[in-house]
C-alpha cells in the first residue's frame, strides 16, 4: 500500500534513522528497489524525477509502480523528485503520487534561480494542493553542488531554513549543506557544523539529496544531525552500467564461440538485464544498512 511520505518519516525521526528515497527510471530500477526492501525489511521511498518524462511517460512508470506497492509487505511511499514547476507537480499528483518535491529554488528550466519570493510563491500554492489531498510535500531552499571556500552563499542559512518552512508549510526540506547530484571529484565536504544548526531551529524532518559517493561515516553523522530522507540515484545507475557491460563482455564471448563452432548468435535481453536487477538490488539493500532503515518495516 502507498503510503504518504511523511508517516515513513515520522518513525525514522523518532528512531534517529534515515529512509532510503530511490530513482526508478523502468522496470527492472523499480523491481530492484522494492526487492531490496522487502529482503532488508526497510521502509522506503520510490521516486520518479521530472526528467524521467523524456524516457517514459510518467503514466506507464506509475502504473508498474503501483503494482509493485500492491504487492508490498513494507511501508513505500512513491515520490516526485525535483518538481520543477506548479502545473507538473499537478500532474504527478493527479497520478497518485503520495508524495511531491516542488524544487523552488530553481526556475522550470532547472537552471536559473528563483528568488526567495518566487521560491515561497510556488511551493505555498503546491503546499495548498497537496495537503488537500493528503501529500506530503517537500520543499528546498538553499543549492546543492557548492564546494568549501567557493560560493558557499548557496549553502543553507539555518534562519532562512526556519523562515522558509514557517513562510510555506512544507512538511520535509531539502538543505544544501555542501552534497551534489552524481559523482564527486575527491571527498565531498559535507558542512555538518551547519546541518545542526538547521535541524536545531527547523521544525520538520531534513533531506539530503546528492546521497552518492557520500562516505558513510559522514552518512551517519548527517544522520545524526537530523537528515531523515536520503535520495540515492547515480550509485544505481553505475551498478546497473557495470553489470551491462559484464554482461555483453560475456554475450560477445558467447557469440564468438558459437561462431568459431559455426552455431548461430544467441540473444536474450534477460539474460542482460536480471544480473543488471541484481546488482541495484545490491546497492539499494546496503544503503539501506547504511541509513539505519533495514529491519524498522
Ligand atoms: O534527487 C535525487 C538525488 O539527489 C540523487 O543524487 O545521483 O548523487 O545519488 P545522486
Ligand atoms: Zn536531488
Amino acid at each position: 500500500m502507498l503510503l504518504p511520505s511523511k508517516d515513513l518519516i515520522a518513525k525514522a525521526a523518532e528512531g534517529n534513522y534515515a529512509v532510503g528515497a530511490f530513482n526508478a527510471v523502468n522496470m527492472e530500477s523499480a523491481q530492484a528497489i522494492f526487492a531490496a526492501a522487502e529482503r532488508e525489511r526497510a521502509p522506503f521511498l520510490i521516486q520518479i524525477t521530472q526528467t524521467t518524462i523524456s524516457y517514459t511517460e510518467p503514466e506507464e512508470l506509475f502504473a508498474i509502480i503501483r503494482t509493485l506497492a500492491g504487492r508490498a509487505t513494507v511501508p513505500v511511499a512513491v515520490h516526485l523528485d525535483h518538481g520543477r514547476s506548479f502545473d507538473l507537480v499537478m500532474r504527478f499528483l493527479r497520478l497518485g503520487m503520495t508524495s511531491v518535491m516542488i524544487d523552488g529554488s530553481l526556475q522550470a528550466d532547472g537552471k536559473t534561480p528563483r528568488s526567495y519570493e518566487e521560491n515561497i510563491e510556488v511551493t505555498r500554492k503546491v503546499v495548498e494542493a497537496a495537503h488537500a489531498i493528503g501529500v506530503t510535500v517537500e520543499g528546498e531552499i538553499g543549492r546543492l553542488g557548492v564546494i568549501k571556500g567557493e560560493h558557499e552563499d548557496h549553502l543553507t542559512v539555518p534562519a532562512e531554513a526556519k523562515k522558509f518552512v514557517d513562510d510555506t508549510g512544507v512538511d520535509l526540506l531539502a538543505v544544501g549543506i555542501g552534497t551534489t547530484h552524481g559523482l564527486y571529484k575527491g571527498t565531498p565536504f559535507i558542512d555538518h557544523d551547519r546541518l545542526a544548526e538547521i535541524h536545531k531551529v527547523t521544525p520538520v524532518p531534513l533531506v539530503m539529496h546528492g546521497g552518492t559517493g557520500v562516505p558513510d561515516e559522514a552518512v551517519r553523522k548527517a544522520v545524526a544531525r537530523g537528515i531523515r530522507k536520503i535520495n540515492i540515484d547515480t550509485q544505481i545507475r553505475v551498478a546497473f552500467y557495470d553489470s551491462l557491460a559484464e554482461q555483453i563482455h560475456a554475450a560477445e564471448k558467447e557469440h564468438a564461440d558459437a561462431e568459431a563452432k559455426g552455431d548461430v548468435r544467441k540473444y536474450d535481453i534477460r539474460k542482460l538485464l536480471a544480473p543488471a536487477r541484481d546488482a541495484m538490488t545490491e546497492v539499494i539493500a546496503e544503503k539501506m544498512r547504511l541509513f539505519g532503515s533495514a529491519g524498522k518495516a
